[in-house]
């Protein structure tokens, strides 16, 4: 064979065998970062699944509160909003079938409102159904009528379980502390963990609420 045509197969066989490692050089390295990639992918996803369980468990343990009331002109809705606010509870009217109209609910005169309290029967009918099995601690909201809870309030208790729940009262009035309205419900159901509550103004604020709420620490 000719001496030229011996070295070019000999240098065509070195250029395939270095085209050859090189290709295997390159594989291998995809391999190792293809690899590389996929742990590090695995570890941000471990990561997230721990971030996730950890929120779960933070979430689970703390209870879940409903901040639940009745108002017939706007005062005790306005504290219970705030309340709402400091807690991120969940907020729930109590609606009358029946609304007030500012007739009834004129005491200085023989007016529904007064029949109702003097009545000691009386229930008056809710509208809205109410589920409170999912909370642990309800803040209840009332105005005082006659010193007292509106018997609206009682009907809240007569159609919920509140057994081992945590309840605790709030209440608008013009003067009237909270105490002889707090005796009726701990009177009226035995079940409930009561604690005490507290009476507002009309004008109470967003900040005197949050401190009240920092305080009761339940
Ligand atoms: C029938 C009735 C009776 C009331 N009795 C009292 C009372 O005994 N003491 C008091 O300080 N305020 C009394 N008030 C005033 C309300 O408690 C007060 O205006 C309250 O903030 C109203 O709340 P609301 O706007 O959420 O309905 C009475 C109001 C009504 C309509």
């Amino acid at each position: 064979m000719n001496k030229k045509i011996i070295i070019a197969i000999i240098f065509i066989l070195i250029l395939i065998g270095g085209l050859f490692c090189y290709f295997a050089f390159i594989g291998n390295n995809k391999t190792v970062l293809n690899t590389q990639e996929n742990i590090n992918d695995n570890t941000v996803k471990k990561q997230e699944n721990n971030t996730n369980e950890e929120n779960n468990k933070i979430s689970d343990s703390s209870p879940k509160v409903a901040v639940i009331y009745f108002s017939a002109t706007g005062n005790t809705r306005k504290i219970a909003e705030y309340i709402k606010n400091a807690t991120s509870g969940d907020i729930i009217e109590i609606v009358p079938k029946e609304k007030y109209t500012s007739e009834d609910l004129s005491y200085n005169n023989d007016c529904r409102a007064n029949r109702e309290q003097q009545d000691k029967s009386a229930r008056p009918e809710i509208e809205n159904n109410i589920d409170v099995t999912k909370y642990d601690t309800i803040f209840l909201g009332y105005p005082i009528w006659w010193g007292d809870v509106p018997k609206i309030i009682l009907s809240f208790i007569d159609n919920n379980n509140l057994a081992g729940k945590t309840v605790i009262p709030f209440c608008t009035s013009g003067s009237t502390e909270i105490s002889q309205s707090q005796n009726t419900l701990k009177e009226y159901n035995k079940n409930m963990n009561l604690l005490d509550g507290k009476r507002f103004s009309s004008s109470a604020t967003q900040e005197a609420i949050s401190s009240w709420i920092k305080e009761l620490e339940f």
